[in-house]
């Protein structure tokens, strides 16, 4: 299964709409003009580019990499970097489970998950110990993609997870009885620092940490930063940080680029050298119930988290990028810009 992923073509004809038909007249020898110069024309040029890209693969890792992506401070891009890295994985033919750890079940909504109170749910397998793959709903529109819901019960886990036996650990045990071959599972974390993240952080081997660039970014990273030693000292000797993506850049303004200087400074390599610029089409997506990958295509948004995933499954197999690709955030004249930034 997962080589057949893998040697997916690329897809064709992207863009649907009516074809030209010879008509056996050779009407014109010219070069064909350029694509439409306005913004719809730029949009659909850049669909091509990425959905024909989706098809060209990357290495897999070896071994199934388990990313927790956290931060405790709250709407700093979690769900949203979690759920369009997980389609831009799984678009370039890996294959992706999402558990959604937050009882809000935004990542569920973003995937178009059915998540109602009924559905089997991780609180479920966290609390009354159901194996995973009872959970697991394909992703519609996204081959290869996967996702564990979270339901409302979840808000109760925090509590009830207290008197159970091994309660730090209850989804590291679910993932390694967990028998579908996987590439990456993305673990959505809430914006908290209790027994939710913590199962997480015990599960996983790598933490990604998405910044937003605005004032006070760094603040309270030292106390997820100490929570990820104090679990690498206790639980899990495999965990550290290894990814730091910057999200939200506006290029428009000087304090974007001032944050995103000093998290570099701070973090060094760990940052990737893409950053997710402040999209319209990224935060419209999830009410869709799509990712912005199959929503818009040829968004600066999609194409910042395509290029990302790119960037950490080379790294993950030890290959450098090339850092002329990294988008470094939207530029003034981008269409899909938000205005008037805060
Ligand atoms: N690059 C972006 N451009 C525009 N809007 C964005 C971008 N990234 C995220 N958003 C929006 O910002 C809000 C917060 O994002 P998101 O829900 O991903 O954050 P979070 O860290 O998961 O939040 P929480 O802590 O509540 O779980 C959402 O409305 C989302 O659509
Ligand atoms: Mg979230």
């Amino acid at each position: 299964m997962r080589s057949d992923a893998n040697i997916a073509g690329p897809m064709t004809d992207p863009v649907p709409g009516p074809r030209t038909e010879s008509t056996g007249v050779d009407v014109s020898r010219e070069t064909p003009p350029p694509m439409d110069d306005t913004p719809i024309g730029r949009a659909a040029q850049l669909a091509v580019e990425a959905l024909g890209r989706a098809g060209e693969g990357l290495p897999r890792p070896e071994q199934t990499r388990v990313i927790v992506v956290a931060n405790q401070k709250g709407g700093v891009g979690k769900t949203t970097t979690t759920v369009n890295l997980a389609a831009s994985l799984a678009l370039h033919g890996a294959r992706v489970l999402v558990i959604d750890l937050d009882p809000q079940g935004n990542a569920s909504t973003a995937l178009g998950i059915d998540h109602h109170a009924e559905v089997p749910s991780i609180y479920d397998v966290l609390v009354d110990s159901k194996p995973l793959a009872e959970v697991v709903q394909p992703v519609p529109d996204v081959e290869g993609l996967f996702c564990a819901p979270a339901t409302i019960d979840l808000a109760g886990a925090e509590i009830e997870l207290v008197s159970l036996v091994a309660r730090e650990s209850r989804l590291q045990r679910a993932i390694q009885v967990y028998e579908q071959p996987l590439d990456y599972i993305l673990i959505d974390c809430p914006p908290s620092l209790g027994l939710l993240t913590v199962n997480a952080l015990v599960a996983g081997q790598e933490v990604l940490i998405p910044i937003q660039c605005e004032y006070y970014a760094l603040e309270g990273l030292g106390q997820l930063l100490r929570n990820v030693d104090l679990v690498r000292g206790h639980l899990n000797p495999a965990l550290h940080v290894s990814t730091i993506l910057l999200t939200m850049y506006d290029g428009r303004t000087r304090l974007a680029s001032q944050v995103a200087d000093e998290v570099r400074t701070h973090f060094g390599d760990e940052v990737l050298r893409t950053s997710i610029p402040r999209s319209v089409r990224i935060s419209e997506a999830p009410s869709y119930g799509q990712t912005v990958l199959t929503y818009d295509p040829g968004s600066s948004g999609a194409l910042s988290y395509f290029e990302a995933a790119r960037e950490i499954a080379l790294r993950g197999v030890g290959v450098s990028y090339d850092a002329s690709q990294a988008h470094i955030g939207a530029q003034q004249n981008d269409p899909n810009m938000v205005e008037g930034v805060q």
